[in-house]
């Protein structure tokens, strides 16, 4: 089994870093699957974008038998289950991870864009929550949500796996 990951800001390769020395697997970027071969099992980690899981598209003929996607809210956004659908992951263990991100001002080209639409939409929305509060200062200053104890239940997970294969 190995670790692949898909990061743009490192936040998520953070947690494939701290994945790999917990579990002493070899970690890749998703830019050097052609170095592995089909068959392999692999511990995926993406990003996402409006719910997409980044980088999961390009493992699709390979062995993938756990993804995380980080995010920056408390939960997976939308949810759970619109992301499960949206990737097409219904069959296979899914875990979400907080991530963060960077002040929107550090981000560039057209995630800049997008995030700077979505900072106005939710400016403008008329009951304004603290979780709308939350993600308007998160976009606006930089987050960073990664900790160790955020990998628990991957590796609780991993770890159940490895007793199931060796009875
Ligand atoms: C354009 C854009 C769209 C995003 N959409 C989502 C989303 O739909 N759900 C979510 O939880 N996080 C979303 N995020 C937040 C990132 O997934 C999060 O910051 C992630 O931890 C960044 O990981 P990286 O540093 O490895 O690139 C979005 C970020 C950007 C820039």
């Amino acid at each position: 089994m190995i670790i692949v990951y898909e990061s743009k800001t490192g936040f998520t390769k953070k947690y494939a870093e701290m994945l790999a020395a917990k579990t002493k697997l070899e970690v890749f970027r998703v830019d050097e699957i052609s170095k592995i071969s089909q068959d392999e099992e692999i511990i995926f980690l993406g990003w996402m974008k409006v719910g997409k899981i980044q980088g999961l598209n390009k493992l699709r003929n390979y062995n993938v038998k756990v993804v995380c996607g980080s995010g920056t809210g408390q939960t997976a956004e939308p949810d759970t289950e619109t992301v499960i659908a949206r990737n097409k992951i219904e069959d296979i263990p899914f875990f979400y991870l907080r991530g963060g991100c960077l002040p929107l001002k550090e981000i560039k080209g057209m995630d800049r864009i997008l995030l700077s639409i979505f900072v106005k939409m939710l400016k403008s929305s008329k009951d304004r929550d603290e979780k709308t509060e939350e993600a308007i200062s998160i976009i606006e200053n930089g987050f960073n949500g990664v900790k160790e104890e955020n990998l628990v239940p991957v590796l609780d997970f991993l770890n159940g796996k490895a007793k199931e294969n060796s009875l």
